[in-house]
């Protein structure tokens, strides 16, 4: 555990939109194999941050670094092999709602590798299997649960055996079971196949279930606040910020009032 080495070094990383700076001169590591989670209110740059790292937004400076390999630097041939490392499931993840659950899993397959159908078939099913969904195949996503759409786009994302999944909100909409559910998954996942996660999250259960490390970002100083065990922010953190989030105080991060707060410490 301890010789881990980074999966994605973000260093001194500034983004935003045109001339709208969203985070200032950011830097952090991503270790092999843990679950690392982005915290912080709405609209403090936590899409914004993941859509820097999987290369889908140009950083205005700074570096992603998936071992040492530069994603805003890569050709894009270098940038295809490279985004094939990990699977994305964004915020508002949706499934083709024309297409099976199979057949939305084997679309990154037959796009992406020159398999022979069987395999395709075959890869796509054990995706889903990973993710408890082997008994509805061949469901549309209308006829599934908030819970089974959610795993469905996991399993996609893992069509093409990632080393790291992005997840943007996973548990969003879903009830404390599906949600709980889907932790269980996230850390099946993590143990069995090794995978990093990079998640966003303000699920306080969540994050003491699954995480192994978090950064939390804030919106007025468009940099990380706090950043460790989520367990020992909570407990040790003087931040007020950190400690609103984290103690559930009234005034929940990204509803303005904490804002302020920050100023204060
Ligand atoms: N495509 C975009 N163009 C311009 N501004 C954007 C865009 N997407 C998000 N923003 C702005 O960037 C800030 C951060 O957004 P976002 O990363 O989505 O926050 P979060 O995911 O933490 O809620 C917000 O002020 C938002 O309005
Ligand atoms: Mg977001």
């Amino acid at each position: 555990m301890q010789q881990r080495k980074p999966a994605i070094s973000v260093r001194h990383l500034t983004c935003g939109y045109d001339d709208t700076v969203i985070l200032d001169d950011i830097s952090f590591d991503v270790m092999e194999g843990e679950i690392f989670i982005i915290l912080g209110g709405s609209g403090c740059g936590k899409s914004t941050l993941l859509k820097n790292m999987i290369g889908l937004y140009q950083p205005m400076s700074g570096q992603v670094l998936f071992g040492e390999d530069d994603l805003a630097a890569a050709s894009s041939a270098e940038r295809i092999a490279l985004t094939r490392r990990f699977g994305v499931m964004y915020q508002m993840g949706a499934l083709f709602g024309s297409m099976s659950l199979l057949q939305n899993v084997m679309l990154p397959l037959e796009e992406f590798t020159s398999l022979p159908a069987e395999a395709v078939d075959l890869i796509a099913k054990s995706k889903l299997a990973m993710v408890n969904l082997e008994h509805s195949l061949y469901k549309m996503p209308a006829a599934l649960s908030g819970g089974m759409k959610k795993r469905a786009a996991i399993a996609r994302a893992m069509a093409l055996d990632p080393k790291i999944l992005f997840l943007d909100e996973p548990g969003a909409g879903l009830d404390p079971i599906s949600s709980a559910e889907l932790d269980e998954l996230i850390l099946n996942l993590s143990r069995t196949l090794g995978i990093t996660f990079v998640i966003v999250t303000h699920e306080l259960e969540s994050i003491y279930a699954i995480a192994d490390r978090v950064i939390m970002l804030d919106r007025n100083v468009k940099r990380i606040v706090a950043e460790g065990d989520p367990k020992v922010l909570r407990d040790t953190s003087d931040n007020p910020f950190v400690r609103q989030f984290f103690h559930r105080l009234p005034s929940v991060p990204g509803e303005g009032a904490a804002q302020t707060t920050t100023e204060q410490g």
